[in-house]
């Protein structure tokens, strides 16, 4: 395309297009449709519950019959994709509760698909929600264990995959987990279940707001021992690499704003579905400045979720899901 000549100005007129509303609809070059979203939800215990999250509007925990009633409501819409994160009632220090076949997600994707079968769930698998450190993986002498952390990832797994999910999304960071979460789907018939790999996880800021949200944030130290230093772009293409090659299914960057580039890497690279996650701080911030009446909230939000789209992502994973859908 670029050793294309084109006509010079005055021949050339860019603006000839931009004329219209009808000119510009029929030219753009990217769509957002109902399709394209996962809403995340956190299904916690107990029952007509629902509490809100500070430093998230409009969000909040929600027992397994107020997730129920959500879907119901997300159905109406058309938002037909969910992501389910727990808030256990009972912590330890290697995330027990994470893997228990009547753990939360556990029994929240069973409600879901019993009553909407067509509501499409996915679970993020971690042990961060469900650890008394919160860290994503068995700690000892202060440090992460990877390959002891691979064990229990897998159960974890297999556990949602046997409560009913449809997708497999493992956000933990360990080295080897997509691997080893294949094979124990594999061997126990689950060979059709999708795994959605976050592959290029960032250690980010951006994840504020999300640890009130999922009561997760680590009690010492941070993540940066396993998840990616946001310097590094090239490191983002060989963590893609490996979980393709162990297994991915759909390919993931997080966080999506701050890392448009990865997107479009990612995309150009491989030629593999792309989800990109809109995470807390994203939408936080474009909500804290709508209410300051700094920005419009609305043109914001769906020039963010466009901007991500143009970049190469294929679902986006946000929590302006709901009010993105009703206006497309
Ligand atoms: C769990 C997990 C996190 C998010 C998704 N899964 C938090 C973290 O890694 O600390 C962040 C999502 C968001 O900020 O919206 N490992």
């Amino acid at each position: 395309m670029s050793n294309f000549n084109y006509p010079n100005f005055p021949v050339s007129r860019l603006r000839r297009l931009r004329k219209t509303s009808a000119l510009r609809d029929m030219f753009r070059e990217t769509h957002l449709t109902r399709s394209d979203f996962i809403y995340p939800l956190f299904v916690a215990e107990g029952e007509n519950y629902k509490r809100k999250i500070s430093s998230m509007p409009n969000v909040f925990q929600l027992s397994v019959d107020n997730v129920l009633r959500e879907c119901e409501e997300l159905l109406t819409f058309g938002l037909g994709a969910v992501l389910l994160f727990g808030i256990p009632d009972f912590k330890d220090e290697t995330g027990s509760s994470g893997y228990h076949a009547e753990g939360i997600v556990q029994k929240a994707a069973r409600e879901i698909k019993k009553n909407f079968p067509e509501m499409l769930v996915v679970t993020d698998v971690c042990l961060c929600e469900y650890t008394s450190h919160g860290h994503c993986g068995v700690v000892e002498n202060e440090s992460v264990q990877n390959d002891a952390t691979l064990e229990l990832l897998a159960k974890q797994a297999l556990t949602h995959a046997q409560s009913g999910a449809d997708i497999i999304a493992p956000s933990d960071m360990m080295d080897g987990r997509v691997g080893a979460i294949r094979k124990i789907l594999d061997e126990n018939n689950f060979a059709e279940t999708p795994i959605m790999a976050y592959a290029a996880k960032y250690s980010s800021a951006f994840y504020g707001p999300f640890r009130e949200a999922a009561e997760s944030a680590p009690q010492f130290g941070d993540r940066k021992s396993y998840q990616m230093d946001f310097r590094n772009s090239d490191e983002a293409i060989r963590e893609i690499a490996l979980d393709i090659q162990e297994g991915a299914d759909i390919i993931m960057v997080k966080p999506a704003l701050a890392y448009l580039d990865v997107i479009r890497r990612a995309k150009d690279n491989f030629s593999m579905p792309i989800a990109a996650y809109n995470v807390s701080g994203e939408y936080s911030m474009i909500k804290a400045a709508a209410e300051k009446n700094w920005i419009d909230g609305e043109k914001v939000m769906m020039e963010t979720l466009t901007a991500i789209k143009r970049a190469g992502a294929d679902v986006i994973i946000t929590y302006f899901a709901k009010d993105a859908i009703k206006l497309i």
